[in-house]
């Protein structure tokens, strides 16, 4: 049952947190690094005109100077020597989520036991370089291409774009519900992570490494209500033929993968918490008796309900039997992202058919309950991907044990009932009421 308290939730800025965004001072490194070059061009030199003598002081002293000085011929090398890779790495295609993946394949992510996995440029790991792309292919993701560069040697004609940029991999799509949330999940735990203090001048998206300019209606909500405004989704239309560098960078493709259960539950409360504000939903005044909310949220076509209004019918009488319930019915395709806010605001009980919808269900005060419905075969046949809503359950803290339920009459399948073949029957059936309260 509901708390008040935990009803008047606010966006707390989380305790305990880590440091900030790594600042470094870029200049040094690339100066420390130039120096280097030097020093050892220099080395080699001096072995080949003086073999083993101590080399001149004044040579020191003047190569130090001109350093400094930014040699400019040293400062085309350098840009010269920027090297571009292949967004997408074929070579890892047999492996194209595990470790490094094939989205950048030549770097690896930042990641501390329990934290979300990311990539931050420029930053100690990438030597104060910053990120430069070539890739605004949407067909292939092999014609696209990254690099690193110091920011006092872009590669030629590059654009330097200010501000923070969220690149993001995605290896399904960004209009699915729940595909597009969890492939935000990093980049909101890293926004936390960072005392919500930075917001994204822009979203760079890629799906395989192909550029994508939108996201679904319900995700850009979400994200423009958890990073407070409108998206500025890129588009590369003026640098089509130039690199575009970017003064700060971060990029997330493992998803939610490394993070904790708490860390993935903070991140859900910053969500529910931006959304609910966004929305106005926040001031959700049940009176001061208890109620118990119970939503009945329907979908059209596969995994349907046959016979909505049995369903209806039998759950509102269940609601009847319990002091203080509420029994709402709503389809999920005919509701703005704000009234699905809204709704699940005052939804204790979530019961619906396995499906996109149910990615809503962590707009539920914690610890609510979910009911997932699913046809005949789901069990056996549907795989991994019908666990998909109980995760969600679990990493936003809702209750979805025992709350499945399958139903044992469906279309006929010719093979036995195990056989593979048979979901493809069954993956568009509907969904019967016999027992449905039960
Ligand atoms: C985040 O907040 C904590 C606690 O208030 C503070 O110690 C830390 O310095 C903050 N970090 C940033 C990036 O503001
Ligand atoms: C930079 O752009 C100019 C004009 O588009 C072009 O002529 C030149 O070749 C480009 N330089 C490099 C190094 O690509
Ligand atoms: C649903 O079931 C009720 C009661 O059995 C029946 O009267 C109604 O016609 C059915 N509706 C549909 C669309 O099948
Ligand atoms: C919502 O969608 C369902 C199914 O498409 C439809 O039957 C219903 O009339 C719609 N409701 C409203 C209020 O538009
Ligand atoms: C959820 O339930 C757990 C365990 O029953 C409890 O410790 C926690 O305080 C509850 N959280 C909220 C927000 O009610």
């Amino acid at each position: 049952m509901m708390n008040t308290k935990a009803r008047l939730e606010i966006c707390r800025i989380p305790q305990n947190q880590k440091p900030p965004l790594i600042k470094h001072n870029q200049s040094l490194w690339f100066y420390v690094l130039v120096l280097i070059t030097f020093v050892t061009t220099l080395f080699i030199l001096l072995h080949t005109r003086f073999p083993l003598q101590t080399p001149p002081s004044w040579h020191w002293q003047s190569s130090i100077f001109q350093t400094y000085g930014l040699n400019p011929n040293m400062v085309n090398k350098l840009r010269d020597s920027v090297t571009f890779f292949p967004l997408k790495d074929l070579r890892y295609s047999n492996a194209a989520l595990h470790g490094h993946t094939w989205f950048m394949s030549s770097l690896y992510d930042t990641h501390q036991d329990g934290e979300v996995q990311y990539q931050q440029f420029p930053s100690k790991s990438s030597q104060g370089r910053v990120l430069c792309l070539k890739g605004h292919d949407n067909h292939d993701g092999s014609w696209n291409y990254y690099a690193l560069a110091w920011p006092e040697a872009l590669p030629y004609n590059a654009t330097f774009m200010k501000g923070l940029t969220f690149v993001s991999y995605n290896h399904y799509d960004y209009g699915n519900l729940f595909h597009g949330l969890t492939s935000m999940i990093p980049f909101v735990a890293w926004h936390k992570m960072n005392n919500c203090s930075i917001m994204p001048s822009r979203w760079v998206l890629y799906h395989w490494g192909e550029l994508r300019f939108n996201m679904g209606l319900w995700l850009g909500s979400l994200m423009e209500a958890t990073f407070d405004g409108p998206l500025n989704i890129e588009r590369f239309y003026d640098e089509e033929n130039g690199p575009v560098c970017f003064e700060e960078d971060v990029v997330m493709r493992h998803n939610e993968g490394g993070m904790s259960r708490q860390r993935r539950m903070e991140v859900f409360d910053l969500m529910r918490c931006k959304a609910r504000m966004y929305c106005n939903a926040e001031i959700n005044d049940r009176g001061v008796f208890p109620v118990i909310g119970m939503t009945l949220l329907l979908r059209t076509g596969a995994r349907s309900f046959k016979n909505e209004t049995v369903v209806a019918d039998m759950f509102l009488k269940e609601c009847a039997k319990v002091q203080g319930c509420r029994f709402m019915v709503a389809h999920s395709n005919n509701l703005t992202f704000c009234e699905q806010v809204k709704l699940m605001s005052s939804t204790d009980i979530l019961i619906s058919p396995h499906g996109a919808q149910l990615t809503n269900m962590f707009l539920m005060e914690r610890n609510s309950s979910v009911m997932e419905f699913f046809p005949k075969g789901w069990l056996k046949l549907a795989g991994v991907g019908q666990y998909v809503y109980r995760s969600i359950a679990s990493w936003a803290g809702m209750k979805h044990d025992e709350g499945s339920w399958r139903d044992p009459i469906g279309d006929h399948c010719p093979y036995s009932e195990d056989d593979r073949r048979c979901m493809s029957i069954y993956k568009g059936g509907r969904i019967g009421h016999n027992d449905v309260g039960n």
